[in-house]
């Protein structure tokens, strides 16, 4: 049967009066502190990637502080333990699990571990991730490989051990961290911007697939964020600090973990990456070029370093 056209003019006009009244909510949850508006999380089960350095660590920290259990997962055995030690530290019961992420198998095996030896995950943080750091002709391929394994694959494995219980009790959180590299092409880090944007699209997609199957209870966020002082990109100059500045690791944890208690969906860091965004989808691709030139974004990764001992 054809749609009835008074049928379809009153869905609009509702979607409409219900799209401004979300962005004045959006307005004001804008200007409210999390300590009004952020959720508790006290004695909720935070599964952390990557957590034996950098965001990692500092996020398990701050949940630590705000009460919850701790499951931290890295293959870097003794940068977790390190981690560990400071979350009980803290204050908070904390179990630690070596893990590699490149391997479907392993991660399976060690999500299943955690749900018999801890029980439900209700918020799952994706933050493990590698660079190459080359232009893409001299990034040997295994490293193209590994890229795609940690900083997205291993998304898709940990999403499906976690998902289902969160779905059943209608409850839980999946946090994604991907990077500005999710949002635009960076060059010298082609591989990393196509597995960043995999993230954002995973996430994405999880957050309209979650919506449509009416899991409110189901939140995800994606985080994005510029440079940080974490060692991952040692050696890396930003051009006008003053407008892009290099982040410090526990303000972008603080930040996440703000994004988390609030139950917001997008985190760019820092809000200039708003604007950028809103620009390149009206800029001809040329003045791309040209403001990418004076930014010094075409030669960030000329003094790219690293980290010296990657987990190869
Ligand atoms: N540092 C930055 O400038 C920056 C900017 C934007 C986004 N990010 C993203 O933030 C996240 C955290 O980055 P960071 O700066 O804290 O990096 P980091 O190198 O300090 O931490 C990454 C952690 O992931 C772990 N890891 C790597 N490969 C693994 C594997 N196969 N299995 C299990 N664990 C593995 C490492 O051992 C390490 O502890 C990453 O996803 C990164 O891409 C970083
Ligand atoms: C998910 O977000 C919605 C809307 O903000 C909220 O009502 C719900 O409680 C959230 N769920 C969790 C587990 O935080």
């Amino acid at each position: 049967m054809p749609e009835n056209v008074l049928d379809i003019l009153k869905e609009t006009l509702i979607t409409f009066i219900l799209c401004l009244y979300y962005q004045i909510v959006a307005i004001i949850k804008a200007f409210l502190p999390t300590s009004v508006q952020g959720k508790s999380i006290n004695g909720e089960t935070v599964l952390i990637t990557g957590a034996g350095s950098g965001i990692g660590r500092c996020m398990a920290i701050r949940f630590a502080k705000l009460g919850a259990r701790l499951v931290l997962w890295d293959i870097n055995e003794a940068g977790n333990k390190e981690t560990a030690a400071k979350v009980a530290e803290a204050g908070a019961t904390v179990k630690t699990y070596t893990v590699d992420l490149c391997n479907r198998a392993d991660v399976y095996r060690v999500a299943e571990r955690v749900k018999k030896e801890v029980g439900d995950v209700d918020i799952l943080v994706n933050n493990a991730g590698i660079v190459t750091g080359r232009k893409f002709l001299d990034c040997p391929d295994d490293m193209i490989q590994k890229t795609m394994d940690v900083n997205i694959m291993a998304h898709y494995w940990t999403v499906k051990a976690f998902l289902p219980g969160m779905i059943e009790r209608d409850h839980g959180h999946i946090v994604s961290i991907a990077s500005s590299a999710g949002l635009v092409g960076v060059t010298g880090l082609a591989d990393y911007c196509a597995s960043k944007h995999a993230a954002v699209g995973f996430d994405e997609s999880m957050r309209f697939e979650l919506y449509s199957m009416g899991k409110r209870g189901v939140n995800t966020t994606v985080v994005c964020p510029y440079f940080i002082n974490t060692g991952m990109f040692e050696g890396v100059k930003t051009r006008f600090p003053y407008l892009l500045p290099i982040l410090e690791q526990d303000y972008v944890a603080d930040m996440i973990v703000d994004a988390v208690l609030c139950n917001q969906h997008i985190l760019l860091l820092p809000r200039i990456l708003y604007f950028i965004m809103a620009l390149k989808w009206v800029l001809p691709t040329h003045c791309q070029f040209l403001l990418a030139d004076l930014m010094g974004i075409n030669h960030f990764m000329d003094t790219f370093r690293g980290r010296q001992n990657k987990n190869e």
